[in-house]
């Protein structure tokens, strides 16, 4: 059985935070207070580093906290965040006001809500499945090695720059049968979309830079639909422009609006699931040396890292009336953070939690969100994992994190900014 105990980090950290909490704990441990967690800010770069700790802290003493930013309600349990993503007539996804990503209409079939939304799901699930997702894996698999063939040979890298970053990338232009050409100028609009305050624009506000890069990412699905005019493929953009719902055509908006999503929802999300997978496999050259020596591992080592590290940390809802969640009172017109990393450690949901084992029973981990909106391309992000984890380990068995260096992740979505790794050639 492969199992790991747990890093002294996490348990180190762990005392730590008790030890504060005592400090700050106004009520007997236990009593829902929603100030006692406010200090704890969910959206920090400290928290990404190792959240864990922290998701516990926060499930036993504050199952409902309040955001150190907005204020917003933290839910921490898994029986409460489970039960949220189940409600969406409560627990609304319509928030593309609220949180504009330089869009012009709702992104489809994330920002709106059922039964809307089911509509669109029944044409695209089946069009994501397992099956069809196998189709592309020879691709990817190219697009691995040509990557790795670019800095194999080096001794080092930076993962994110060399490999988790432009994989996904290739991986979507692949399924949506567009240039790998483009890899550089989608890299580049969606960064500007989702982190624009990284992007060298001199004097340029955040908010405009995102208008800009949204516009362009319009454009260019625009041009791409034209260029098809009267053919047929069958790719992923083809299969947009056909598809029907109830004997009708999606139109153009709706081929841009689904594409758009496509594009934020399945690149870095890959990206920071590779990178918290390579950075847990360095710490633990054991656990490491189990896949190297069993592929067939490979594919339990991904669902027990996703459960474990919870690369997409929270997923946003807005309230559409007021509810009481353990205990603790909501109000209408709220935006609610729900915690699937820390439902993921949550001792009521997984037996030992704490202990990393990739050869779990019955891992039913909530990584991909859970009820109307679980992630449409899971079957994706699983094949080109797999993939990743194959072809890295086949090349580059034996790693580590370069001495001295410390890993950083963003919050919200854990994605390593920085991952110096070295190996012997
Ligand atoms: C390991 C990688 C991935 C993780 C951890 C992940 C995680 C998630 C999560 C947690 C949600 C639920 C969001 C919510 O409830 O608000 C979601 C939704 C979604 N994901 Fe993924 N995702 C991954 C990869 C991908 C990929 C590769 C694609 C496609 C290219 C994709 C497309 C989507 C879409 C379209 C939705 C919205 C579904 C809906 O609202 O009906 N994801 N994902």
């Amino acid at each position: 059985m492969c199992s790991s105990r747990v890093v002294s980090k996490w348990e180190k950290a762990l005392a730590k935070l008790e030890d504060q909490s005592e400090e700050r704990t106004a009520e007997p441990v236990g009593t829902p207070d929603p100030v006692d967690a406010a200090s704890v800010n969910i959206f920090s770069a400290e928290f990404a580093a190792c959240p864990q700790p922290t998701y516990a802290n926060l499930r036993e003493k504050c199952p409902v906290s309040r955001s150190a930013i907005g204020g917003g309600p933290i839910l921490a349990k898994h029986e409460d965040v489970v039960w949220a993503l189940r409600q969406p007539e409560i627990f609304s996804s319509k928030m593309d006001m609220q949180l504009a990503m330089g869009t012009e209409r709702p992104m489809i079939p994330q920002q709106i809500d059922p039964p809307e939304q089911t509509r669109y799901r029944r044409i695209l699930d089946p069009r994501f499945s397992r099956k069809r997702m196998l189709e592309i894996e020879d691709d990817v698999r190219k697009s691995a090695r040509d990557l790795m063939d670019q800095f194999a040979s080096d001794g080092s890298c930076d993962f994110g720059e060399a490999f988790a970053i432009p994989l996904p990338c290739t991986a979507f232009l692949h399924l949506m049968g567009l240039p790998q050409e483009d890899l550089g100028l989608f890299l580049h609009l969606k960064d500007s979309i989702i982190r624009p305050q990284e992007q060298e624009q001199e004097g340029m506000a955040v908010q405009q830079i995102r208008a800009d890069a949204g516009r362009g990412i319009y454009e260019y699905f625009e041009r791409a639909i034209d260029a098809r005019a009267g053919q047929s493929k069958d790719d992923m953009l083809g299969f947009l422009m056909t598809a029907e719902i109830e004997g009708e055509r999606l139109t153009r908006e709706e081929i841009l609006d689904i594409s758009f999503l496509l594009l934020l929802a399945g690149l870095d999300t890959v990206t920071a699931t590779l990178g918290c997978n390579i950075t847990y496999l360095a710490e633990n050259p054991e656990a490491r040396r189990r896949l190297v020596e069993n592929e067939g591992l490979i594919p339990g080592a991904i669902e027990e890292l996703l459960r474990w590290e919870t690369p997409v940390m929270v997923v946003p809802r807005v309230l559409t009336q007021d509810v009481t969640v353990s205990g603790v009172d909501l109000r209408e017109g709220e935006l609610v953070s729900l915690l699937l990393g820390s439902s993921n450690i949550d001792p009521s949901a997984f037996d030992d939690p704490e202990l990393v084992d990739f050869e779990r029973d019955r891992n039913i981990h909530v990584a991909f969100g859970a009820g109307p909106h679980r992630c449409l391309g899971s079957h994706l992000a699983r094949m080109e994992l797999r993939v990743a984890m194959e072809e890295w380990h086949r090349r580059i068995p034996d790693y580590e994190i370069q001495p001295g260096e410390t890993p950083r992740f963003s919050p919200g979505i854990r994605e390593a900014r920085y991952l110096p790794l070295v190996w012997s050639v």
